[in-house]
């Protein structure tokens, strides 16, 4: 079969390896849609200590399982299936003979799917993220669960629900998602604050009934501020990788909110922020990292359902061989979502 294979620092080769042999608790997928995330391109430019070269990288998965080893019983031949990142439930003995749980990804400590095949490993056909997809749901939205199912997280952690006002800043794939989510869930108004304005006009036609804000040419706490009658908004998260992001979630929240610290900072200086505002807000300041299986679950629902548009985010389609294309096209924020298809189906 024909890989993607990291072999360094902004090093991704395609080439020929043997299609991995399922053991008895096994199983192969035939991979149809590989979606690419910011945070491949992270592991592609600066490396990621989890990740050992070479690899094959790529954990917004969906395909089909083409076969199954003697003891599988979870899945069968011909299951369409989406698969996630993060397995739970990993626990090691270290060498101090003490049990602890280990971090255990697709794409980071084994193969993911910018590849034809991709083996599913005992641990996650035992406890997921890996979802049935039902007809209705395409391959390709199918693989969005996983960034989905992260969103899901980090509105769970920010305790959003109905009835509850909520800010989103930064309107990338993650952003526009959390517009659709909020209004699934029922909110009762909902912000959508972007930077640049062809991100901007991209999500205002993915999502009505949002109050647009654009983050270049207002002042975005102050506008909140002032739609809420000074009170803020229930929830704020930040979809966006930047500490401005950050500190405007802060001022924006309502007296006992949630912000949710979505996006990572890399390699920016750190948050400095009068605590005081938090005192005296009562405000709950929360982050959150990857997701539960019990999301991408929720996640394959919310897509089926169509209250997430799945197919709508994907803006590109990209054979394996131009993986490199793929993620400059990634890079280039000219789209939301870009997918690598290794069977050209
Ligand atoms: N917690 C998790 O589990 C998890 C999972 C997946 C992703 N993430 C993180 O979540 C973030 C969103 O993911 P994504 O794939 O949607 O990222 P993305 O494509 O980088 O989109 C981020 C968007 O935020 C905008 N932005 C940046 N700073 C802003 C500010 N101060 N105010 C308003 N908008 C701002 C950017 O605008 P421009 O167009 O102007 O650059 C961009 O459109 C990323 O930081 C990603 O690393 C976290
Ligand atoms: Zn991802």
């Amino acid at each position: 079969m024909n890989a993607a294979f990291l072999d360094g620092i902004d090093d991704i080769n395609v080439r020929q390896t043997d299609v991995p042999a399922p053991k008895a608790d096994e199983a192969l997928l035939k991979v149809n849609s590989c979606a690419v995330c910011g945070s491949d391109l992270k592991i592609f430019h600066y490396g990621n200590q989890r990740v050992k070269y070479p690899t094959i990288v790529g954990h917004e998965v969906s395909g089909e399982v083409v076969e199954v080893g003697t003891a599988v019983e979870a899945v069968g031949v011909g299951d369409r299936v989406a698969v996630g990142a993060d397995i739970p439930g990993v626990w090691n003995t270290n060498v101090a003979g003490k049990t602890e749980f280990v971090d255990y990804a697709t794409g980071h400590e084994f193969a993911g799917g910018f590849a034809q095949y991709m083996l599913l490993n005992a641990e996650m056909i035992k406890f997921g993220p890996m979802t049935r997809l039902p007809d209705q749901l395409s391959f390709e939205a199918g693989a969005l669960a996983e960034p989905l199912a992260c969103a899901l997280h980090g509105l769970e952690l920010a305790q959003f629900g109905p009835g509850k006002s909520i800010a989103v800043i930064g309107l990338g794939p993650i952003g526009v998602m959390i517009l659709q989510v909020a209004h699934a869930y029922g909110a009762s108004g909902v912000f959508g604050i972007q930077r640049s304005r062809t991100r901007l006009e991209m999500a205002r036609r993915m999502v009505d009934n949002v109050r647009y804000i654009a983050a270049e040419e207002q002042n975005v706490v102050e506008t909140v501020l002032a739609e809420t009658d000074g009170l803020g908004v229930d929830c704020v998260i930040t979809s966006a990788g930047t500490v401005q992001s950050h500190v405007d979630a802060i001022h924006m929240v309502a007296h006992r909110g949630f912000v949710n610290l979505f996006g990572g900072l890399r390699g920016q200086p750190p948050l400095t922020i009068d605590s005081n505002i938090i005192h005296y807000k009562e405000c709950f300041v929360t982050g959150s990292h990857g997701c539960l299986p019990r999301h991408h679950k929720q996640a394959v629902q919310l897509l089926a359902s169509g209250k997430v548009s799945g197919d709508r985010y994907i803006h590109r389609r990209f054979p394996l061989d131009r993986i490199r294309d793929a993620y400059a096209y990634h890079e280039s924020r000219a789209g939301l979502k870009v997918v690598i298809k290794p069977n050209g189906d």
